[in-house]
């Protein structure tokens, strides 16, 4: 699978958080007034729930915003099915999942597989699931670290584009997931906005479990 070939034009970033929303900020950072240099720009911002800071994030970057709650459906399905069209509304090239804490469905993956790019805060295959960084402390690795990789139908499975490393210390003890986050965070949003800029800009092939970057057409 492959991106279409890198246009003049900026690719277009929907991006999907749950929480504070430092990732999506870094990604705005660097973008800044020159979509055109970066090779993007967010052109919408969702959340699964209301009130999130990610949110309010984008709405002082005077970006359009959607709140698709998985409370608000009858089932699942409908769920996914309206966050589908949500995020299709706004035509993206990619779709970043910045900390968004819900399992895409069928539907989603239909839409938008192959363009979906996720961040997550251990060094995959380790670690997958919700509690990444309390999974790796508890389980008394040295190293850990964050990974930015495209999503497919299991739960942070899918190719991977870019990892960071970060050192476990003796002062991270289990009561300091939340210091040791931070931690993975510094690396994380650094490698997530040159993980977009690489992906919108050179382009990208996916074979099997590999991503390549910048072959299009090769
Ligand atoms: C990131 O570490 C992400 O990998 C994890 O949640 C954190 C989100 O941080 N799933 P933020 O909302 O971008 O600040």
């Amino acid at each position: 699978m492959a991106s279409p070939p890198p246009s003049a034009a900026p690719a277009r970033l929907v991006v999907l958080v749950s929480g504070s929303g430092t990732n999506l900020q870094a990604l705005l950072d660097a973008i800044g007034d020159d979509p055109e240099g970066y090779g993007a720009q967010v052109v919408a911002v969702g959340a699964d729930r209301h009130g999130t800071a990610g949110i309010e994030r984008a709405e002082r970057a005077g970006l359009p915003t959607f709140v698709c709650r998985v409370g608000d459906h009858a089932t699942r399905e409908d769920w996914d099915a309206a966050l589908t069209g949500a995020v299709a509304e706004h035509r993206p090239d990619l779709v970043v999942s910045a900390g968004f804490m819900k399992i895409v469905g069928k539907e989603f993956l239909a839409a938008f597989g192959g363009r979906i790019v996720n961040t997550h805060p251990a060094l995959l295959p380790s670690f997958p699931g919700a509690h990444g960084v309390r999974d790796a402390l508890a389980y008394g690795v040295k190293v850990t670290g964050c990974t930015v990789h495209f999503v497919d139908d299991g739960v942070d499975t899918g190719p991977i584009i870019a990892q960071g490393v970060v050192e476990v210390t003796e002062e991270d003890t289990a009561e300091g997931e939340a210091a040791l986050h931070e931690r993975i965070k510094e690396v994380e949003r650094k490698l997530l906005v040159e993980a977009v800029r690489r992906l919108a800009r050179d382009g990208y092939r996916i074979e099997g479990r590999k991503v390549h970057l910048g072959h299009v057409g090769e």
